[in-house]
C-alpha cells in the first residue's frame, strides 16, 4: 500500500499546483501542500504507481483521459450544505423573487433563469428550487429553469441523483423535507430524494468556469459562492466580468461569505456583502 508520509516532491508539488492552476483556476498555494500529499496519497494507493513522480507523468499527459479528470475531482473541495449562508435565501424570497415576478408580463410569462456555478453535489442549486417552489405558484414555473454546474462530473452526476442521507437534510425544516423530498427505504441511513417538482426546475452540466459557457445572456441570478475563493485576483475578475456579461440588466450575483469583490475591477453595484447587482 502506498503510504500517505512519503513527502512531495517541490518539483511535484508545483506540477500539480500549475496543472490545477491552469485547467481550473484553482491557486492552491504552499499551505496545501499537505492536502494535496494526503490527496494524491489515495489516488495511488488504488493504482500500480509506485511515486508521485510517475503517477503525475501518466496523469498530466494528456487532460482527456479519465485518470486526468479523476485527479482534478479529487483536488477541488466540495464541501456544501443545504440552505448554506441562509441570508442569501432569504434576500431571493423576501425581495428578488417577488421583483422578477412582478416586472413578469403576467404570473404565467414569468421565465425566470438562475445558475448554481460551482453546485458541488447539489445541495444547493436544491435549496435554490425549494426557495422558488416556495414562492411562485406550480402554474407559473414552467419557464423556470436553474442551471446547476460543476468542473467535476463525479459532483454533477450525484447532483442530478438528488439523493441525501438523512444526515445531510438535517438543517432543512422537516415540513420542508416532507413536501419536496421523498424518503427512499433501504439499508443503514434513510435517504431522501429530490421530488419531480423540484427536479422539472433544475438543469444538470459539467461545466468548466476557466473554459467556455454553454450560457450567453439572460440569466437572472448566479449563485457561484464557495467557489472564487480557490482562485486568484485576476482569474476572480476574469470570472465576475464574464457573469457581468451574461446577467441580464438588473441580475444578481451573489458570492460566498468570505469572499469579496473588493480589489478586483468589476462593473456591478454592490448591494450588501456578497451581493451584487448590474446597472
Ligand atoms: C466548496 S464547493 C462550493 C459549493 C456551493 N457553491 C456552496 O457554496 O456550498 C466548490 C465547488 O466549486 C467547484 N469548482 C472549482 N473550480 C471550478 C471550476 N474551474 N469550474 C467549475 N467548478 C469549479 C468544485 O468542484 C466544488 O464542487
Amino acid at each position: 500500500m502506498f503510504p500517505e508520509k512519503i513527502a512531495l516532491s517541490d518539483d511535484d508539488f508545483t506540477r500539480v499546483s500549475r496543472t490545477v492552476y491552469d485547467h481550473c483556476g484553482i491557486n492552491l498555494k504552499a499551505d496545501k501542500r499537505e492536502l494535496v500529499q494526503s490527496r494524491l496519497a489515495k489516488l495511488i494507493r488504488g493504482s500500480t504507481f509506485k511515486c508521485y513522480s510517475d503517477y503525475l507523468d501518466h496523469v498530466l499527459s494528456d487532460s482527456a483521459q479519465p485518470d486526468f479528470v479523476h485527479f482534478i475531482d479529487n483536488l477541488s473541495t466540495n464541501l456544501t450544505s443545504f440552505f448554506r449562508e441562509s441570508k442569501h435565501f432569504d434576500y431571493l424570497q423576501q425581495v428578488l423573487i417577488p421583483s422578477l415576478v412582478s416586472n413578469a408580463p403576467s404570473p404565467e410569462r414569468l421565465r425566470l433563469r438562475c445558475w448554481s456555478a460551482g453546485c458541488s453535489s447539489g445541495e444547493e442549486p436544491y435549496s435554490l428550487a425549494v426557495t422558488l417552489a416556495e414562492s411562485i405558484p406550480s402554474a407559473c414555473r414552467a419557464n423556470v429553469k436553474i442551471l446547476a454546474s460543476d468542473i467535476s462530473s463525479r459532483m454533477v452526476r450525484a447532483a442530478k441523483e438528488g439523493c441525501y442521507p438523512e444526515k445531510r437534510l438535517e438543517g432543512v425544516a422537516s415540513a420542508i423535507r416532507t413536501k419536496y423530498f421523498e424518503s427512499k427505504a433501504g439499508t443503514g441511513e434513510r435517504n431522501f430524494l429530490a421530488r419531480s417538482e423540484l427536479r422539472k426546475m433544475l438543469v444538470f452540466r459539467q461545466i468548466n468556469l476557466m473554459q467556455e459557457w454553454p450560457v450567453s445572456s439572460g440569466i437572472d441570478f448566479i449563485f457561484c459562492r464557495n467557489v472564487m475563493i480557490y482562485f486568484d485576483k485576476p482569474t476572480q475578475e476574469r470570472l465576475v466580468n464574464r457573469y457581468y456579461d451574461v446577467l441580464s440588466p438588473g441580475g444578481m450575483l451573489f458570492i460566498g461569505h468570505s469572499e469579496s469583490l473588493s480589489g478586483t475591477k468589476h462593473r456591478f453595484n454592490y448591494i450588501e456583502p456578497t451581493i451584487y447587482q448590474k446597472k
